[in-house]
């Protein structure tokens, strides 16, 4: 099945120069980008993509550390793009990434893990929207 998903390169590998390397991975992996941006997320935006952390004991620091620097925002679409996407990220925790994955290469930590990408369809349809309106996604 084509699906979309919502991907981000966080600022910990935005500021370190790995973004043309993680976009290249995505690229040789069969999938292609419908949309991208540099943006600072807000605290608004942050507290709306990430709202079912909200009361963890992470949240403040994740959104602290989410709207310090600027990162790449994009879509990407392809064949199972959503399960595609989470398996070249790896595990959220480096430490437990697979060799060869995108956290294994570029992440520090549980919180400077240099990606996010939506876990599912339904989240998928939601964090796009959150930060692309129609015009700005391209087939
Ligand atoms: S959890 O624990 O099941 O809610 O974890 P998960 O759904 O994989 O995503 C958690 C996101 O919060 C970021 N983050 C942390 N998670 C767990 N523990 C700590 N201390 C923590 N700090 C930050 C983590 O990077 C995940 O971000 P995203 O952007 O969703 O990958």
């Amino acid at each position: 099945m084509i699906e979309n998903t919502l991907v981000l390169i966080k600022p910990d590998a935005f500021d370190k120069k790995y973004t043309g390397r993680i976009l290249t991975c995505y690229e040789e992996n069969g999938l292609k980008i419908k949309a991208l941006k540099l943006l600072k997320m807000t605290p608004e935006l942050a507290a709306k993509h990430y709202a079912e952390h909200i009361g963890k004991d992470f949240y403040d620091e994740l959104v602290g550390f989410m709207t310090s620097a600027p990162l790449v925002a994009m879509v990407l679409t392809g064949e199972n793009a959503i399960a595609k996407v989470r398996a070249l990220n790896g595990a959220t925790n480096p430490e437990k990434a697979a060799a060869g994955t995108i956290r294994k290469e570029y992440a520090q930590s549980v919180q400077h893990n240099a990606v996010h990408a939506s876990d599912g369809l339904e989240s998928a349809a939601r964090e796009i929207h959150i930060f692309f309106n129609e015009t700005e996604i391209f087939d």
